[in-house]
């Protein structure tokens, strides 16, 4: 099984379609631990009610110490031997020391069909944009903010009378399906 270590800030609904899609046999992968930066997230909640270890590494000690903040994430991956990080709804810019430390093993999930919106406002851009189709993208992660190789896309349509939030929560039932098979997808694409 593939060993995974998962990033995230807020809901965790991504991880939490890791977990089921493990459960179902649907992925074969053990999550050995999950970070996450925002003492309220409840992705930690998530973590505790299927117990899977919860560290908390908070961005606001690391004050313009990217470098540092990523560096204290290393060594928990590293020690409880995760081999795939996985950022889902991960909010910090990654930097070279998480990405040499899991050379292609950086896995991102995005709420838009890169490279079109980029950024943190994913969902609002495309629907602003006035975009007929969006979606979402599962890709490896390099130094420049959702870019990388793509691995699994998905698109949804743009409704009349949608809100940033209905659109949202179309996108994420797509991200839930294709995240686990894009991670099964990625390990058989870069194998160790
Ligand atoms: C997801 O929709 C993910 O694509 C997005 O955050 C959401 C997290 O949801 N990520 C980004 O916008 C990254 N820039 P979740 O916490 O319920 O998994």
């Amino acid at each position: 099984p593939l060993q995974l270590g998962v990033l995230a800030s807020g809901s965790g609904s991504n991880f939490e379609s890791l977990l089921e899609a493990i459960a179902a046999g649907k992925l074969q992968a053990h999550i050995k631990v999950l970070i996450y930066n925002n003492p309220g997230a409840k992705a930690a909640a998530r973590a505790q009610r299927w117990g899977i270890p919860a560290v908390l590494i908070n961005h606001r000690d690391y004050k313009k110490r990217r470098q540092e903040f990523d560096a204290a994430i290393v060594e928990i991956l590293k020690e409880q031997g995760v081999e795939w990080v996985i950022m889902a709804g991960w909010m910090r810019i990654v930097t070279a020391v998480i990405l040499s430390a899991f050379p292609n093993r950086v896995i991102n999930i995005h709420p838009s069909l890169l490279p079109s919106f980029r950024g943190i406002r994913g969902v609002e851009d495309a629907l602003e944009a006035g975009v007929k189709i969006t979606g979402c993208t599962v890709h490896l992660a390099d130094l420049e903010v959702d870019t990388g190789p793509i691995l699994v896309q998905a698109a949804v349509p743009v409704l009349p009378d949608d809100t940033p939030e209905t659109l949202h929560a179309r996108i994420q039932v797509q991200e839930h399906r294709i995240l686990p098979q894009a991670i099964a997808l990625a390990a058989r694409q870069y194998p160790q």
